[in-house]
């Protein structure tokens, strides 16, 4: 690594250590503290993942990291000041915020994002890319995760920081998230490295379940075994678990996970009402599409006495129906 490289990591390991005495041991934290308690993050969680507080100023940063001798050009390459237009002066980046750090695979912290603690925008307020940070090669909590997706072959695909560690909290401890981003293909080649096997739990909300089925295709592509995760009521994991408890998540979310088909099945009737023919019949068509997609017979034959026992469909009509798709597809 270059000197500058270096540098720009030793400049975030001591702002992660100060964000983080700033939330826990200072009165100017005392108000975010609260406000991470009141909503469930507990002082263990707070800890393990070194969330911190920046100050509500302009020029803490700049003061602090100038006074250890980081130049103003790096601490902006590393993404942490801005320069002013106007006069070139600088300014800090995230002011008031909570503070969550973003870990490398080797655990060197290499970027920030800052939640606001009121209806300020952005919610979360992130590093920009960087030398030392890019962001599609980058899941939140992988280095904390690795042994766990390991051990158990398997890894949890969560949206974002707060699910994460609420799920950490709950037990889950080989979660991992995309922070919001879509899943890439530099994302899954870091994944496959560990496991084959991933859950996905990504918010049970209209963006939610979209982004769910997009990494599920690519994940599908990479020839990943995939199960997805779902809430009731359109809860993100971290609502779930604050409404419901660590059990009922383990169980009735991570463990009753669909497999890829089934939640198919549930993906393409969304919004459409199967009481109108029209509409039953352009859903069995699209359903029938996927099943022919399946290479096992077993499973081909498995979806299509679902499909036939749900619409009261004789079987034999589903496979001469599937047998024209297979000829009018290829
Ligand atoms: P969500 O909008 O689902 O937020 O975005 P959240 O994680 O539930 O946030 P809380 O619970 O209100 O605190 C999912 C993820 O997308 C990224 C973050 O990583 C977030 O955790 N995101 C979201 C951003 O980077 N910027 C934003 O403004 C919003
Ligand atoms: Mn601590
Ligand atoms: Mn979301
Ligand atoms: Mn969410
Ligand atoms: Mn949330």
């Amino acid at each position: 690594v270059s000197p500058e490289f270096q540098s720009m990591l030793d400049a975030h390991e001591l702002l992660s250590k100060f964000y983080h005495h700033l939330l826990v041991n200072t009165k100017d934290g005392q108000h975010a503290l609260e406000y991470l308690l009141k909503r469930g993050f507990t002082r263990e969680s707070i800890d393990k993942f070194q969330i911190g507080y920046s100050l509500n100023s302009w020029d803490f940063v700049y003061k602090f990291l100038t006074k250890r001798e980081f130049s103003p050009e790096l601490m902006e390459k590393a993404g942490l000041i801005i320069k002013r237009e106007r006069d070139g002066t600088y300014f800090d980046r995230f002011r008031d915020r909570i503070m969550f750090p973003i870990f490398d695979r080797n655990g060197n912290c290499i970027a920030f994002s800052g939640r606001s603690l009121g209806a300020e925008e952005p919610k979360y307020l992130n590093s920009p890319e960087t030398a030392i940070f890019n962001k599609s090669k980058i899941l939140y909590n992988f280095h904390l995760a690795k042994p766990s997706i390991r051990k158990l072959q398997q890894a949890v695909l969560f949206e974002g920081f707060a699910d994460v560690i609420a799920a950490d909290k709950s037990g889950v401890e080989n979660g991992i998230a995309t922070m919001g981003t879509s899943l890439t293909e530099e994302h899954i080649t870091l994944i496959r490295q560990n496991t084959q096997s991933i859950t996905i739990c990504f918010d049970s909300d209209k963006a939610g379940i979209e982004a769910a089925y997009r990494a599920g295709n690519m994940l599908m592509d990479a020839g990943c075994t995939i199960k997805v995760a779902m809430m009731s009521d359109g809860l993100d994991p971290d609502e779930y678990i604050k409404k419901n408890g660590p059990e009922k998540f383990r169980n009735e979310v991570i463990g009753a996970s669909h497999t890829w088909m089934a939640f198919k099945f549930l993906y393409f009737r969304r919004g459409k009402n199967l009481q109108i023919e029209g509409e039953r019949l352009a859903y069995i068509e699209t359903i029938l599409k996927e099943i022919s997609k399946l290479t096992k017979a077993v499973e081909k034959d498995h979806y299509l006495r679902q499909l036939a026992s749900e619409f009261s469909i004789s079987l034999d009509a589903l496979q001469q129906q599937l047998k024209q798709i297979f000829f009018t597809e290829k």
